[in-house]
């Protein structure tokens, strides 16, 4: 019988990759795409594998934290696996209002525990993130984020975040749940919402706008291509010790400044007309950097793309699916664009 997994946050940025691998690659798999659609959650990045995969995928509007409902397609689908993406994700949206962060990243963390407990599960794998780590020096490059790095969040995001992690550990502590977690750092990549760095940077250029670069853009993160942290996350369900957790990186730090002028480069854009400095973000962390020798040594995992030519596949992508963010880039969008970036 085929392994029964349920992906929670299946139509956003990651969760629709993840189930996009399983599914090209032919895994013996029965997957229920699970998401609220939020502003974020876009059935559309799912449309083309719910025609072609209509046995082995099937789409549920619910919300995490409603734990009938989430029962209820848990027994109707017989689950026995769960990828846990489902989450607010945007630190700067998580500084405007923390009240949805803690509902969705926390209480819906809990109730999927719950139902987990209470109806039984083979795996249970939490998707997290290395910004529950808090943030490095920059001046001390040997120092990375390893699996025993304290839990020090310093944004509403990673708080609600690390509060879940912090609730996955303890199921298994107390209760024994078969749980898994992963601590990613920062993807790029196709259906990446474009409120984020690199899709807001590539798509405000394609709109002939400036990129609001902020501070002084030498914050640094480390980038990984989607496709990689999908296949890191399929590696640990398969392979992963329960109750261990796995930071996942791509051994790329670049700061903020070096990723916009890749990207103008890319775009045949030139700095001085494209770029404009804004207000810092507050509490901005400086530096993220994973040691992922964990993955490495222990689950054989490394990631396949470089840099380079995965940006260009990336950058290409958004020219090729304009209808894709142009329909994202309105409404709702807006009124966020302008209260983030205008302050009105
Ligand atoms: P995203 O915002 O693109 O997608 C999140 C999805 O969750 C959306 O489809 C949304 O509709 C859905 N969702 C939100 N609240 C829900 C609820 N209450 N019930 C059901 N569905 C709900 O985020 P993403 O970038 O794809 O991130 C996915 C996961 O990976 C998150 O847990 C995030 O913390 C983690 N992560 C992201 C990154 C990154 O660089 N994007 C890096 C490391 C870890
Ligand atoms: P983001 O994509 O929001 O990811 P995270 O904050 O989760 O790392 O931001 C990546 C980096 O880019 C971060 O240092 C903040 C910076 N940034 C800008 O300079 N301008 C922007 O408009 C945005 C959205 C981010």
């Amino acid at each position: 019988m085929s392994r029964r997994i349920l992906v929670t946050g299946a139509a956003g940025f990651i969760g629709s990759n993840f189930v996009r691998l399983l599914l090209g690659r032919g895994e013996d798999v029965f997957i229920v795409a699970l998401d609220k659609l939020t502003y974020a959650g876009n059935l559309a990045n799912l449309q083309d594998l719910l025609e072609k995969y209509p046995k082995k995928l099937v789409f549920v509007k619910a919300d995490i934290c409603d734990a009938k409902q989430i029962e209820e397609i848990w027994r109707q689908h017989q689950i026995r696996e769960v990828v846990h993406f489902a989450a607010e994700s945007h630190v700067d949206r998580s500084i405007m209002g923390s009240g949805p962060f803690i509902q969705t990243n926390v209480v819906g963390t809990q109730v999927l525990l719950d139902v987990a407990k209470g109806l039984g599960v083979d795996k249970y794998l939490q998707v997290s993130t290395d910004e529950v780590y808090g943030t490095l020096p920059e001046d001390q490059p040997e120092i990375k984020f390893t699996e025993e790095t304290p839990l020090q969040p310093n944004s509403p995001y990673s708080a609600s975040k690390a509060a879940g992690d912090c609730l996955v550990r303890s199921y298994f502590h107390t209760f024994g749940l078969p749980v898994l977690t992963t601590r990613c750092s920062n993807n790029y990549g196709p259906y990446h919402f474009p409120e984020k760095l690199i899709p807001l940077f590539v798509t405000n250029l394609m709109e002939g706008k400036k990129v609001p670069l902020y501070g002084d853009g030498m914050n640094v993160r480390d980038w990984l291509y989607v496709e990689d942290h999908c296949d890191a996350i399929w590696t640990v369900l398969n392979k992963g010790r329960m109750g261990e957790v796995y930071n996942i990186g791509g051994n790329n730090e670049l700061t903020n400044r070096r990723i916009t002028e890749v990207v103008l480069l890319q775009m045949g854009k030139n700095w001085d007309e494209s770029v404009q400095y804004v207000k810092d973000r507050p509490g901005h962390d400086r530096r993220y950097a994973i040691d992922a020798g964990k993955m490495k040594n222990e689950l054989g995992w490394e990631p396949k793309h470089r840099f380079e030519q995965a940006i260009q596949t990336t950058i290409d992508w958004y020219r090729t699916h304009e209808s894709w963010w142009r329909g994202i880039k309105s409404g709702e969008y807006l009124k966020y664009y302008q209260q983030q970036y205008t302050g009105r």
